[in-house]
C-alpha cells in the first residue's frame, strides 16, 4: 500500500471517507438551488436559445481570454452584471473557487496582511496560501477581534468576510465591518456566494442592498448557487479587473468559458430580475423555518435569518446517524462533519428553498423532535 492508499485507508476507519453519491430526488433541503432557478423549464429553454443565437457558433471558447477566448458577447454579459450590482466593472471567472483564488493570490503581495473571518471558505482560505500575504484570522463576525487584529497590524491589510456565511448561515456586518475598515485604513473584500439572489430587492446581494458596494475593494458574486447555473464574477472598479486581467494567474492561465456559460449567466440575470415571487417565496420558508425552531425545545439551532439553518449534533457518527434517519424519510440533508467544521460542531446543514412546502418543513420538525427524544 503506498503513502497515499495508506491516507485512504484511515479515512475509512474514522469513518470520514468522501465518495461521490448520485443526486436524488429525495425532498429537497441539501442543495443550492435556492430560487430552483436550476430546475427551471424556462430558464432552460431561454438559455438555449440564447445559445443558439450566438455567432460565431462555437461549442468551444478556444483559448484563455488574453488569447482566442475574448468576444464582445464576454465584454457585454460583463458590462451588464456590473451594471446590475451597481459597480464600474465585473471580470467572469469558471467558478467561484477560481475567482476567490485567483483574486487572493494576485492581491496578496508582500507588506500586506490578509486579515480574514475564521469562517471563510476554503476558496479564500487557498487564495491567501497561494498569495505572499502575511495572515491573520479573527474570530467569528466578532468586531472586537477584527478590532484588535487591525490595531495590531502594520501597514496594508485588507480583511476578508463572507455576507452569508456557507455553513452557519448567520449573516456579516457589513456596515460595522466596513466602518471599522476606514477607521483603520483597511480594505475589504466580501465573498457573497450565498447572498446573491437571495438578498436585496432584486437579489442583488448584500453590499449593493446596504449601498456599499463601492466602498470595498472587491465583491465576488457566484452563480453556482441561487443563480442556478456556474461561474462566477469579480466585482470592483475597472483598474481591479486590469489589474486581474494582468496577474490572477486562475483568470490568465485557463481556457475562457464558452458561449454556453456566458448564455447562461446573461439568461439567469434576467431570469432573477423577474423572479421576486420565489424570493418571497424563500423569505416565506425562512420565517416560517426559525417559527419552528422557536416553538422546538432544547434543540442546539444556530442563530441564523438566512436560508442556511443548521443544528448541532456532536459527533461524526451521531450527525450521520441523524441524516441517515432523515434520508429513509424521504429528506435529503446533508451531515456536516468535523473536521470541515470543528469537532463538537458536527451538524445537519439544512438549505431551505422557495420551492419547499410549510409542510415539508413541519414533516421535517417532526421528524427532528422525534430523534431528538430517543437520542
Ligand atoms: C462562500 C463560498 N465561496 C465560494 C464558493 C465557490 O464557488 P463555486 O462553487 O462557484 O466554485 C463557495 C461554494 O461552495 C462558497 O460557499
Amino acid at each position: 500500500m503506498n503513502r497515499y492508499q495508506q491516507e485512504l485507508e484511515k479515512r475509512k476507519e474514522t469513518k470520514l471517507l468522501r465518495k461521490l453519491p448520485i443526486a436524488s430526488d429525495q425532498i429537497d433541503f441539501y442543495s443550492n438551488d435556492y430560487l430552483g432557478f436550476a430546475r427551471s423549464n424556462e430558464l432552460f429553454a431561454n438559455i438555449s436559445k440564447a445559445h443558439a443565437h450566438i455567432e460565431p457558433k462555437l461549442s468551444g471558447s478556444t483559448g484563455s481570454r488574453l488569447l482566442s477566448g475574448n468576444s464582445t458577447y464576454a465584454e457585454s454579459v460583463e458590462k451588464s452584471i456590473a451594471a446590475f450590482h451597481g459597480m464600474a466593472s465585473a471580470l467572469i471567472f469558471s467558478s467561484g473557487y477560481n475567482a476567490n483564488v485567483g483574486l487572493l493570490s494576485a492581491l496578496g503581495k508582500k507588506g500586506i496582511t490578509f486579515i480574514s473571518d475564521e469562517l471563510i471558505h476554503a476558496s479564500m482560505i487557498d487564495g491567501i496560501r497561494l498569495s505572499i500575504a502575511d495572515k491573520l484570522k479573527f474570530k467569528h463576525n466578532n468586531l472586537e477581534d477584527l478590532e484588535k487584529k487591525l490595531t495590531k497590524v502594520q501597514g496594508e491589510k485588507i480583511v476578508l468576510v463572507e455576507s452569508i456565511y456557507s455553513m452557519d448561515g448567520d449573516i456579516a456586518p457589513l456596515k460595522d465591518i466596513l466602518e471599522l475598515c476606514r477607521h483603520h485604513q483597511a480594505e475589504l473584500i466580501v465573498d457573497e456566494a450565498h447572498a446573491i439572489g437571495v438578498f436585496g430587492e432584486t437579489g442583488e446581494g448584500m453590499c449593493s442592498s446596504l449601498g456599499i458596494q463601492n466602498d470595498v475593494l472587491a465583491s465576488v458574486v457566484t452563480f453556482g448557487k441561487a443563480m442556478g447555473i456556474h461561474g462566477a464574477a469579480v466585482l470592483g472598479e475597472k483598474w481591479l479587473k486590469d489589474y486581474l486581467i494582468n496577474f490572477s494567474r486562475s483568470f490568465i492561465y485557463s481556457t475562457a468559458p464558452p458561449n454556453h456559460q456566458l448564455a447562461s449567466i446573461k439568461c439567469a440575470y434576467e431570469y432573477n430580475e423577474k423572479s421576486a415571487a420565489s424570493r418571497a417565496e424563500l423569505q416565506a420558508n425562512i420565517a416560517h423555518f426559525i417559527g419552528q425552531i422557536n416553538g422546538s425545545s432544547k434543540q442546539n439551532w444556530l442563530k441564523s435569518e438566512s436560508q442556511i439553518q443548521s443544528l448541532i449534533i456532536p459527533g461524526n457518527d451521531q450527525v450521520i446517524a441523524a441524516a441517515k434517519n432523515l434520508r429513509e424519510s424521504g429528506f435529503n440533508i446533508l451531515p456536516i462533519r468535523s473536521p470541515s467544521v470543528p469537532i463538537g460542531g458536527e451538524r445537519l446543514r439544512i438549505s431551505l428553498h422557495s420551492y419547499n412546502t410549510t409542510e415539508e418543513i413541519d414533516q421535517l420538525f417532526s421528524i427532528i423532535n422525534k430523534w431528538d427524544q430517543n437520542n
